[in-house]
């Protein structure tokens, strides 16, 4: 088995690689003077079962690209398996044609991803359960709910806690939360009734006097936990805190939830924290790496993985 850890998240790659005591394979990545990537393997990989980390963050377009060329390095270089493990997997929120004329992109680096020489996929809450379904090679899906009802179970334990999805769209994975912490469940309905009239949030259950906590699988802008966490509020929680997988956290989204009524952010390391988050003070990371490594270490030992969420 090898780790080779692409550039946009080595502090999880160190992570995952230290979990199960094994080196990172020696590998560079360089650029050419017009920003081409080059990537070089510097150790032999004939016939091992090699897995790639990387997570196609911002920026986006260049993370994707060094992965695909690794992957095609690996390919060349006669790797039995290759499985990439992308923690964070970009563009899965371009998942249909949103109108006539437009991109499923999602589909799209599916695609690249498995032509590029990735024989299975790890990855972590996907937006959409579906995207499995866009490859055609294995994709292991993991899930955050169990890491973070147990934080929840730890932060929470002397207060009245509910869970809130904080879009109609988000409900499902609400409600696993809430089944598996057994707390009430509410959910905001965002409405706009006419173009140009400000959207109303209608929330669907009791929240006053509770301690609420929204969960979502990205935070991007950080508007709609921010609104969500406004609302909660107004209609008399006593507090709102957020679960979030991905960190997206771009432009001044890291500002805009310190300066909301989040009492707590939390989020998991499928993308590396900047220099701003680490400094929030209403922002905190979860790591994923043991979770991740023990998935790898099941999927080189033809184990299942499934039975990590039983
Ligand atoms: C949407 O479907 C996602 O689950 C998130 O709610 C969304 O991406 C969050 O975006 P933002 O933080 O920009 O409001």
């Amino acid at each position: 088995m090898k780790i080779v850890a692409c550039n946009s998240n080595r502090p999880l790659a160190e992570a995952v690689a230290a979990a199960l005591n094994l080196p990172l394979t020696k590998a560079s990545v360089r650029r050419f003077a017009d920003m081409e990537i080059f990537v070089e393997i510097h150790e032999n990989v004939r016939g091992e079962d090699v897995f790639v980390i990387q997570s196609t963050s911002y920026p986006a377009n260049d993370n994707l690209m060094e992965l695909l060329i690794t992957l095609d390095a690996l390919r060349r270089g006669s790797a039995r398996r290759i499985t990439a493990v992308i923690p964070y997997f970009g563009y899965a929120r371009q998942d249909r044609k949103s109108g006539p004329r437009t991109p499923i992109s999602a589909k799209l680096v599916a695609n690249l991803i498995t032509e590029a020489g990735a024989n299975r996929v790890l990855t972590m809450d996907l937006h959409a359960g579906q995207i499995q379904g866009f490859f055609d090679i294995p994709v292991d899906n993991l899930y955050a709910a169990p890491l973070f009802s147990r934080d929840v179970q730890e932060r929470f334990a002397n207060r009245e806690p509910m869970i809130v999805s904080p879009d109609v769209g988000g409900v499902l994975r609400a409600r696993i939360m809430a089944r598996r912490l057994n707390c009430d469940l509410a959910i905001i309905d965002k409405r706009r009734e006419k173009a140009g009239v400000s959207e109303v949030m209608n929330i669907i259950g009791e929240v006053e006097g509770r301690d609420c906590i929204l969960i979502d699988d990205i935070v991007d802008s950080g508007g709609t936990l921010c609104n969500a966490a406004e609302a909660l509020l107004k209609n008399g929680a006593r507090s709102a805190s957020v679960y979030v997988t991905h960190g997206v956290l771009s432009g001044g989204a890291v500002a805009r939830i310190a300066g909301s009524p989040i009492e707590m952010l939390t989020i998991t390391d499928s993308i590396a924290a900047t220099e701003a988050v680490r400094l929030a003070h209403n922002v905190r990371q979860h790591s994923i790496a043991p979770l991740l490594a023990e998935a790898m270490r099941r999927i080189s030992d033809e184990s299942s993985v499934s039975s990590l969420f039983d």
